[in-house]
């Protein structure tokens, strides 16, 4: 019996790419689980788990569980993804070399048109201007092509990458809100605000295949989606 329908089509990220100049964000597929948590292992940053950028710091995992933790992760996302629950993570591929994730996360997107960034790149990619390039792409993914009005993010106070990525694509300083940071201490993460007037866009244009499935799996063309019922 030959399938009528791909793989892509059922669970559209894995058929999205997004390409802006030697920039692709592209849906994490099996294969590219590998070579993440390879980039990851490698190191993100240097911090110690109370100063640590993420929060939750998942790298700082002992090496024997950080693969299998870093896959769970991504397929947990295949389970929880419905048209309700967004939840995009892309694999960030730079000059054909994976460096990290830029990933989206809202819920009832297809009501709020509210996306919640979060990214990472390898420590050996930083201060090139990968997380801004990328960041910026997929805000202009978000705005141009799903619709969306606001982009929300937070970045703790002692973290001026991503608080100067954040003001390079066009977010305003919306507030402070107390996180948890590490297992046993939380800190103050300031907030951050993106709305399509404000968007800095990349400088090359943006390009994207695979849209149209994504679009009716979020409900934005009529179609009930999310795979919440058999579709
Ligand atoms: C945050 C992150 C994605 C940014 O990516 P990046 O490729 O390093 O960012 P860019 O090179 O595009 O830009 C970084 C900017 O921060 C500035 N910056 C970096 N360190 C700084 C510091 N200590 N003080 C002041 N500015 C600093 C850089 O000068 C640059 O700004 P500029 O272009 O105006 O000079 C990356 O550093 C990262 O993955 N960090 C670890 C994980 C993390 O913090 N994730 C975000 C959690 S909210």
């Amino acid at each position: 019996m030959s399938p009528s329908r791909t793989l892509e089509e059922v669970y559209p990220p894995f058929g999205l790419r997004v390409t802006c100049g030697d920039l692709v964000l592209r849906g994490i597929t099996d294969e590219l689980i590998m070579p993440l948590v390879e980039v990851a292992r490698r190191g993100v940053h240097d911090k110690g788990e109370e100063e640590n950028p993420l929060g939750f710091d998942w790298t700082a995992a002992p090496p024997r569980y950080l693969a299998i933790n870093y896959a769970r992760w991504a397929w947990g996302h295949r389970v929880n993804f419905t048209r309700d629950s967004f939840i995009l993570a892309l694999a960030v591929e730079y000059q054909g070399e994976i460096v990290g994730v830029q990933e989206g996360k809202g819920e009832k997107f297809h009501l709020t048109r509210s996306i919640s960034t979060g990214s990472w790149i390898g420590r050996e990619f930083q201060g090139r201007g990968i997380g801004t390039l990328m960041r910026q792409v997929f805000c202009t993914f978000l705005i141009d092509q799903l619709g969306t009005q606001e982009v929300i993010s937070g970045a703790f106070t002692d973290n001026p990458a991503s608080q100067r990525v954040s003001e390079k694509t066009g977010y305003v300083r919306n507030g402070i809100h107390r996180i948890p940071r590490g297992t046993r201490s939380a800190a103050d993460s300031l907030m951050y605000r993106l709305t399509p007037g404000t968007l800095v866009r990349p400088k090359e244009p943006v390009e994207v295949e695979g849209l149209e499935p994504l679009r009716r799996f979020l409900g934005l063309e009529g179609d009930a989606g999310g795979s919440a019922e058999p579709a």
